[in-house]
């Protein structure tokens, strides 16, 4: 039988000061400009509730849902939306999205974003893991923080739906 184990790897007040960071980045740059926030479910919930709670300006939420086939974890870069967001033309989008891993998703969701015209579009990522990308593309705007290749639970995060509810961004490994 596996153990899993979870090992802090970002505290919470290490999040909780650069999710201050950001919010400051985001405020510099799109000034009083009423934003929508769109939360890619389920991963980005727990990001999108704190950051969102540090920004002053007139914000709105979307949310929408991402199931990538094949591996449960690991997507192949077959991507489907099994929710969408309502209008988001001529909004201004802030994507808030959990990890860019192999980057497909993100890839997906700026081509579908921009297919809703919006009047302007970026990404806001939680974590990055540059070793695992499959694919140039997958850029974005604002980051919290760049990973080595682990997997991560925690912070919204989960492994077969657990561990979303930590407080803290997670290392999980296995042992016998
Ligand atoms: P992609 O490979 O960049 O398309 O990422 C697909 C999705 O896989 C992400 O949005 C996450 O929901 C999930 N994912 C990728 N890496 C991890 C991880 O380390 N822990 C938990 N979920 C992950
Ligand atoms: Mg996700």
């Amino acid at each position: 039988m596996m153990r899993e184990t979870v090992s802090v790897l970002i505290s919470a007040a290490a999040i909780d000061d650069r999710l201050t960071e950001l919010a400051a980045q985001i405020k510099e740059d799109y000034g009083d400009k009423p934003l929508t926030l769109v939360c890619a479910l389920k991963g980005a919930v727990i990001f999108l509730a704190d950051l969102s709670r540090k920004l002053d300006n007139n914000v709105e939420f979307d949310f929408l849902r991402v199931s990538s086939y094949g591996d449960e974890s690991i997507s192949n870069g077959a991507v489907a939306l099994s929710h969408k967001t309502g209008s988001l033309k001529d909004r201004h989008v802030l994507l808030i999205e959990d990890i860019a891993d192999t980057g497909h998703t993100l890839v997906f969701l700026r081509k579908h974003l921009m297919s809703m015209e919006p009047a302007s579009l970026k990404i806001c990522v939680l974590l990055d893991k540059p070793d695992r990308r499959q694919t140039p593309d997958a850029k974005f705007d604002y980051l919290g923080f760049s990973i080595p290749d682990v997997f991560i639970v925690g912070y919204g995060l989960d492994y077969a739906q657990r561990y979303r509810n930590l407080p803290f961004i997670g290392a999980l490994s296995f042992e016998e």
